[in-house]
């Protein structure tokens, strides 16, 4: 049993090939999967994971593409009474800082927002020099919530962003 579940949603686009070179980095301590074969009893089977998503520019999730799993995923949690207190969740966005400044990556406030409703640490904060943005609701003092990735317009720097990222994780245990 590895130690840390790196899981994703969507598939077949640039979260999921973030999510994979991710894995790669790390793959002797970190199973992955995508969110459709990850269900709550994986979670009793980690204490580390590492979640990322994509901003689709939905304001709420009643509006966001029904082939989103998250929002269903959260639901079950709830409806299952899962806790996932003293477990450590690390997140990864994936946006696209040219064509939406003002919404850079906002989605990853859902899922730190989800996260902490249901009991977890979160870590990984990221540093948002370096990006054009104007705007995020993933951003706080200068701090995105987690890693954020552009494939859309700086692809040739999410290699070594989580590389550093990881290795700012590995401090708190990850
Ligand atoms: C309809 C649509 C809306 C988008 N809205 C946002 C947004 O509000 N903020 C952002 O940072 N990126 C936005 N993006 C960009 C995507 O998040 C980005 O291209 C991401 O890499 C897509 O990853 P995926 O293919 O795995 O979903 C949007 C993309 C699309 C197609």
């Amino acid at each position: 049993m590895k130690k840390i579940a790196i899981v994703y949603w969507p598939l077949h686009g640039n979260v999921s090939r973030a999510a994979k070179k991710i894995h790669s980095l790390i793959a002797e301590k970190a199973d992955l999967f995508d969110l459709a074969s990850f269900s709550s009893l994986e979670i009793q089977q980690y204490d580390y994971f590492i979640v990322g998503n994509s901003t689709v520019g939905a304001d709420a999730w009643q509006d966001a593409n029904t082939k989103d799993k998250w929002l269903p995923f959260f639901k079950q949690m709830e409806f299952e009474e899962i806790s996932m207190e003293g477990k450590k969740v690390a997140l990864f966005g994936l946006g696209d800082q040219i064509l939406y400044p003002d919404h850079f990556i906002d989605g990853l406030a859902i899922l730190k927002n989800e996260f902490e409703k249901l009991g977890a640490e979160i870590h990984g904060e990221w540093s948002s020099e370096g990006y054009e943005h104007t705007g995020s609701q993933a951003e706080k003092h200068g701090k995105f919530f987690g890693l954020a990735l552009d494939e859309d317009h700086q692809d040739n720097q999410t290699e070594t962003r989580a590389e550093k990222w990881l290795q700012q994780l590995s401090k708190f245990g990850f």
